[in-house]
């Protein structure tokens, strides 16, 4: 550590005052300290090495992080279009756009709920026209998780956000999965892309859309519910789903982000979902928990996003950690990464220094991950392998 970080970091310390050390600046960069006794001497070695300690814990976790495989099941790909792609695209396409600047988008990024956010995740879809910019979308995302160790991708796609701008469905999903295909062949990364329905378009919408999907059955391995949630229950999509299980598909959807628990026992009970995008509301409902626990019904929460749309304050007063404890399938998520502030490792780092979580529950939650896909049962067992592998590793140099 440089003894300028120090010295500032000291300098918020309640053991000192600003009169017990004097610190002299050199040209500019480097500083002398002087204490005046041996225990203030004492006092500041022991200083020093805690928060060398507590620093090298910090690094620990972030390789840990970083090294340890993962499975991403929650990712828009829409939601990972950076405003640099979107400036790219829309001059190539020429569409106009409300904001001069990348920095000036960023800026617009402040929500004060899902719907604020929405507004502004489908006006910034609107640059997306051919198949090349939905590959170059696709590509950009998975480059830069494959970068993250992320081994397998699940990911949804809103067909009706573009087919309503009169973007044909091949067009879409033609883009989609060739970056998916190059991803597989290029990174040995696996995926699965799963149409999501919008939620706040009708029923007979959402049949139009999985009719107009049939003919690219095979690049499709489930459907999804998202988009606004309260005031749009998942039993309005009873028959779609029942329809949509009738292809073959598997079907997850979007409930108690925003939505009361009642959302998620209709998604269990009325649509027949494998797993429960969000949910992070099931926590006030102990008969739910009861159930999703003993039938392991997997969580896909993004502890970013709850914060960015204020399902939660803070950090440290998300409910992941509560959820693990209580024997939840709980996995972790960027769902809209390029709006919320982090991909999946800082998902995973924020939710570890919010709620202290320890190296164990990172991989715990990291297995839940692929414990939760739609993967073959020995790909599952293998990646399990290599993250039990990489903790007995932790331990024999920890
Ligand atoms: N579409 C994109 N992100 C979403 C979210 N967090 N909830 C519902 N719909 C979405
Ligand atoms: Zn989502």
């Amino acid at each position: 550590m440089k003894l300028t970080e120090l010295v500032s970091r000291l300098s918020c310390s309640s053991h000192y005052t600003i009169w017990e050390y004097i610190v002299k600046q050199k040209k500019g960069t480097s500083f002398a300290l002087y204490l005046r006794s041996s225990s203030m001497i004492k006092r500041f070695r022991d200083d020093v090495s805690q928060i060398q300690a507590s620093k090298q814990e910090r690094q620990m976790i972030e390789e840990f992080i970083k090294t340890l495989p993962k499975a991403e099941l929650h990712l828009h790909i829409e939601g990972s279009l950076e405003p640099e792609l979107m400036f790219e695209l829309s001059s190539r396409n020429k569409v106009d756009m409300p904001f001069v600047s990348v920095e000036e988008v960023r800026a617009a990024y402040e929500f004060s709920d899902l719907q604020s956010f929405l507004d502004i995740f489908y006006a910034g879809a609107g640059v997306l026209l051919q198949t090349q910019d939905f590959f170059d979308l696709t590509w950009a995302y998975l480059e830069k998780v494959n970068r993250e160790n992320v081994r397998h991708v699940e990911i949804f796609f809103d067909p009706q956000t573009h087919t309503d701008r009169g973007v044909p469905f091949r067009t879409v999903i033609t883009g989609i999965h060739k970056a998916l295909e190059e991803a597989r062949e290029e990174f040995g990364m696996t995926s699965y892309l799963i149409l999501c329905f919008l939620r706040h378009l009708s029923e007979k919408a959402a049949f139009a859309t999985l009719e107009e999907a049939l003919p690219f059955r095979g690049w499709i391995e489930g459907v999804g519910l998202d988009s606004s949630e309260v005031g749009f229950p998942p039993e309005i999509f009873e028959r779609v789903f029942t329809k949509a299980e009738e292809e073959g598909l598997r079907k997850v959807a979007h409930a108690g982000e925003e939505g009361p628990p009642e959302y998620i026992w209709q998604a269990l009970d009325s649509l027949g979902v494998s797993r429960i995008d969000h949910g992070v509301r099931c926590m006030e409902d102990q008969k739910l928990v009861k159930r999703l626990v003993k039938e392991q019904i997997p969580l896909t929460v993004c502890p970013l996003s709850n914060i960015k749309l204020k399902v939660f304050d803070r950090m440290e007063e998300h409910n992941l950690k509560k959820m693990l404890d209580a024997g939840l399938c709980v996995t972790i998520n960027s769902d809209d990464p390029a709006y919320f502030g982090g991909y999946m490792n800082e998902n995973f780092l924020a939710t570890q220094k919010g709620l202290n979580l320890s190296l164990e529950d990172l991989a715990e939650i990291a297995k839940n991950g692929f414990r939760a896909s739609f993967l073959p049962q020995e790909d599952i067992d293998s990646h399990l392998q290599s993250i039990d592998d990489m903790l007995a590793m932790q331990s024999t140099s920890g």
